[in-house]
């Protein structure tokens, strides 16, 4: 008595797995499972950590992806990509049958250099067709993709390469993000040389006794190095040594484009996605191939409402998980046509995403709140050039956003017809976990609503104690769904100590949450950003979007900086839309606005005009920095995702010293 119900208020806690099992169906499977379809020990005290989802099953998702679409579905001619590029006018349609193509014979590449299932690949690379080629080549053949995002610096590369002992490096030659060239493969080379003189030390350690399970060989024979260059679009020097450098085209010349797919358990590994910890080295998170399979097939087709004649676009860049899971995975598996935009939100002019909105008639847009904000600093004007009738569906995703943001984007961009759907998720959840089911769910601005089918959240105190009703605390789970992460790669300790420990029993996300008298929960951000005053918590979203919602304020963040009385003093750095002056009577006005908003407690202490925010290349705002400007700590630590250095140096210059 478990179907999905489309009574979308009723959140499937009961019986997930036969939910899940009716999704199943819908996949092609070489041998069925022999365990419990979802089988998992989310308690630390009774042992080991681990989630499985039909073990014993075997499939492959590329051939769910393409193959089935192709040959069962009569999808062949459908578009799987319009692929939009840097430039205007720069454009490629690719077919599912192409796809397929394409794929089998990069997978008969890959093969003949020896790359086997279990082995792991690196992809660095812009957002072109070929790097959706390379990704489900390796899954074709078993081998696992880890994709380091085309911003990372050489020396990011190098780490996730040695992290995860990959035996192959395919990357491109350069590309255009903006007017900025970015040399590409200069990058890659740099990072195979510190490979190569990193070798002696780690590569020889890199037998990891304490790994509990077989993800495939541990010894690390090579530390690398076959690059591979998708083809000269851009006018680079590129570098080449022909005795590590192989061209794309010219391996691709005579290659057979069918390729038998490597039949996988479910519980092989799929992909490593590196994410940063808040200390230390990133960690790889691994996904497996079924459960994420079925999570993000399933996520995609109910949290879009995908029809068939849908065009689909995200903003995200694959490099990141929202581009793994609702760029590749998701959309092809319901085959959907998709926008793979290479591009900027402002190149050549803040009107882009609506000119491409238009372009391809799409209909669900999925992007990021950093976005949003970014172009309502200029106004509606840009945004009513186009006239974007076709849009039915938008999408938020990376962080909480800020009602005001969300107001806009409802009213302007979706002109009140389009219902949105604020996705909370993480790179560890592998795809949506709170999320309102558009048309469906009645929507709060600044809510990700409420749990995805089969997902059990729950709101903790500090001491560990589950809250009831209207609260405030600590966002766990108490129980798996299929797309969960399975481990850090190389190091099943510092998975459960990272999500486990804390809380025995749940899946602790590290993100603080509200949960008001209907039940919605409301992500506050990171529990280490909230702010206790004067023994009060206080989140810092909830400070920023009070002063977001000043005319004059784009984008705000705030951190504590030590105050001898109250524990802890608000420091707020505001971005002003474009043309307005920052001065002191303006300042008067946050502060009022804050105190009126939310209380006296929440009385901004200093306010910074920014210019610029330091961010991550993904657009997050990097709170960690923001606090040691803000306590003039000149120690920035590891600064290698931060997008552009300038503004941290420039946010030095112009700390404030005396609270206002
Ligand atoms: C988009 O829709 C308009 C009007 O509905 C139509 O004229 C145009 O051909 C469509 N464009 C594409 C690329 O389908
Ligand atoms: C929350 O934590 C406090 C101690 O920190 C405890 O006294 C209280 O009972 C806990 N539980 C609830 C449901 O508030
Ligand atoms: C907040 O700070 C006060 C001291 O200023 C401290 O006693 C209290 O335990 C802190 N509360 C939390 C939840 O950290």
């Amino acid at each position: 008595m478990c179907k999905l119900m489309r009574l979308p208020l009723i959140a499937l806690t009961s019986c997930p797995a036969e939910f899940w099992g009716d999704v199943a169906k819908d996949f092609f499977w070489k041998t069925k499972h022999t365990g419990q379809f979802l089988d998992y020990n989310f308690d630390v005290t009774k042992g080991e950590i681990y989630i499985k989802c039909m073990e014993g099953a075997s499939t492959n998702i590329c051939y769910n992806l393409l193959d089935r679409n192709v040959h069962e579905k009569k999808l062949a001619d459908k578009v799987a990509f319009f692929w939009e590029g840097n430039e205007p006018g720069d454009e490629l349609t690719v077919t599912y049958r192409e796809l397929l193509q394409r794929v089998c014979q990069f997978a008969n590449v890959l093969k003949a250099q020896g790359v086997k299932k279990g082995d792991r690949v690196s992809i660095y690379m812009p957002m072109v067709v070929e790097l959706v080629v390379a990704m489900l080549a390796c899954v074709r053949i078993g081998a696992v993709h880890s994709i380091v995002f085309a911003g990372f610096s050489a020396e990011s590369l190098c780490e996730r390469i040695v992290d995860s002992q990959c035996c192959l490096l395919i990357t491109a030659d350069g590309f255009y993000r903006g007017d900025k060239l970015i040399n590409l493969k200069l990058l890659a080379d740099e990072a195979l040389q510190k490979c190569r003189d990193k070798r002696s030390s780690e590569c020889l350690q890199a037998h990891r006794p304490g790994f509990r399970r077989d993800f495939g060989s541990l010894t690390f024979s090579v530390c690398v190095c076959v690059c591979v260059c998708v083809c000269a679009r851009v006018c680079v020097q590129v570098p080449w040594n022909p005795e590590v450098d192989l061209c794309w085209d010219a391996l691709l010349r005579g290659v057979s484009d069918e390729c038998e797919p490597e039949w996988c358990d479910s519980e092989d590994p799929l992909f490593i996605l590196y994410t940063s910890g808040s200390t230390g080295k990133p960690k790889g998170v691994l996904h497996t191939v079924s459960g994420y399979m079925l999570y993000t097939a399933t996520t995609f087709k109910v949290v879009f409402d995908h029809q068939p004649d849908d065009v689909y676009w995200c903003t995200a860049d694959i490099g990141w998980i929202t581009g793994h899971s609702y760029i590749t995975y998701g959309p092809l598996a319901n085959g959907a046509t998709s926008v793979l935009f290479e591009g900027l939100p402002t190149h050549p002019d803040v009107s882009r995403m609506w000119e491409i909105v238009d372009k391809y008639n799409v209909t669900k847009f999925y992007t990021a709140p950093t976005a949003i904000r970014l172009l309502m600093k200029f106004g509606n004007e840009p945004v009513q050039r186009y006239k974007r009738s076709s849009l039915k569906v938008l999408g938020t995703v990376g962080e909480p956003i800020n009602p005001e943001a969300w107001q806009w984007y409802y009213n302007v961009v979706g002109e009140k017809r389009c219902p949105i759907v604020d996705t909370f998720w993480q790179t560890e959840t592998g795809g949506h976990v709170l999320t309102p089911l558009p048309a469906a769910t009645p929507m709060k601005p600044g809510s990700a609503t409420l749990p995805f089918f089969g997902v059990v959240p729950a709101i903790l105190n500090e001491s560990g104690e589950e809250l009831e009703g209207p609260s405030e605390g600590y966002l766990v789970f108490k129980q798996p769904w299929p797309g969960v992460m399975r481990t850090i790669y190389g190091s099943h300790e510092r998975f459960e100590s990272t999500y486990f420990k804390k809380f025995p029993g749940y899946y602790v996300t590290g993100d603080g949450c509200r949960r008001d008298k209907d039940g919605y929960f409301w992500v506050t951000g990171r529990i280490d950003d909230m702010l206790n005053v004067s023994g009060h918590l206080l989140s810092t979203a909830e400070v920023e979007s009070a002063l977001v919602e000043h005319e004059a304020v784009a984008e705000a963040a705030v951190v504590g900086r030590p105050h001898p009385v109250k524990g802890e003093s608000l420091y707020c750095f505001v971005t002003l839309n474009d043309g307005v002056m920052y001065n002191s009577e303006l300042e008067v006005e946050l502060k009022k606005q804050v105190r009126e908003k939310i209380g006296a407690i929440a009385t901004p202490d200093y306010i910074q005009n920014a210019p610029g925010l330091p961010k991550t290349r993904s657009g997050k705002i990097m709170r960690r920095l923001l606090r040691k400007i803000a306590c003039d700590e000149r120690e920035l630590g590891d600064i290698s995702t931060l997008a552009d250095s300038t503004v941290v140096e420039q946010l030095f210059q112009n700390r404030c010293c005396t609270a206002v």
